[in-house]
């Protein structure tokens, strides 16, 4: 079971504030060639929305049978293929131009070893020129102080408790709902310099870095990681 499971059904209300990151995909996705894959690709939020505005294919793979359970019902009519699996394990039949994994999706990863392989399969299945786009919050300390231990209410009558271990680079995030425990997710978090070793061992080059998805530069107070990396 996926720690993801439990959320599934309240996911897609969890995120509705998240939009900005759509528009940034899709003009990514009307730059490449099809298919376009997306790793962790949960409830289908960006992949159907590529998929409805280009019309080109995307590949989708999630490890959350119960994520996938709602992107299918989402992608009815759209060209869409689901896998469920693991995004550490995935392949292509053909290398492709784009490879995108959006909403932090990658602090999925709890270890140097997994997030190295995750990369590699990544500049495997590019073309050369392929481009990699992700992307993640920016760890930060102030944001930690006010939610570490703290129970906040979020959409759908549920409640998120948040705590966080810097020993590990780790946060928890507890979701409820009343009386109930729905379940915890567990994310790790990176530095600048954390993601620019993933991209040099894999042996992508940094194409850019932005702040944010309206390409804000990064500087030292940005709150989000928005990186292209490309296969030379
Ligand atoms: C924060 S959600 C992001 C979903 C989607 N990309 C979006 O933008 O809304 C993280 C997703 O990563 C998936 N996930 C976590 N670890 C994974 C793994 N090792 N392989 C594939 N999917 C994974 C979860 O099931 C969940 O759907």
């Amino acid at each position: 079971m996926s720690s993801y499971d439990p959320f599934a059904q309240d996911y897609d209300a969890l995120t509705a504030d998240m939009t900005a990151d759509v528009d940034w995909y899709l003009e990514l996705a009307r730059e490449a060639g099809e298919p376009i894959v997306e790793l962790a690709v949960g409830t289908g939020r960006v992949a159907a929305a590529i998929a409805c505005e280009t019309g080109k294919r995307v590949i989708g793979i999630d490890s959350s049978p119960a994520m996938l359970a709602v992107a299918r019902e989402r992608m009815a009519g759209l060209p869409v293929e689901l896998h469920e699996g693991d995004m550490r394990d995935f392949t292509v039949e053909e290398p492709v131009d784009l490879v995108i994994s959006p909403a932090s999706a990658l602090f999925s990863l709890p270890t140097w070893h997994d997030r190295r392989l995750l990369f590699e399969r990544v500049a495997a299945a590019l073309r050369p020129g392929g481009r990699f786009a992700w992307n993640a919050f920016v760890f930060s300390a102030k944001v930690a102080v006010q939610f570490d231990g703290k129970r906040i209410e979020r959409a759908g009558e549920v409640w998120e408790d948040t705590r966080y271990v810097p020993a590990d680079s780790r946060i928890e995030i507890t979701r409820g709902r009343g009386e109930t425990t729905l379940g915890t997710v567990p994310i790790w978090w990176l530095t600048k310099s954390e993601w620019e070793g993933l991209i040099d061992v894999a042996g992508l080059e940094a194409e850019a870095l932005y702040g944010g998805f309206n390409r804000e530069p990064f500087d030292d107070d940005s709150l989000e990681f928005v990186w292209v990396a490309r296969k030379p």
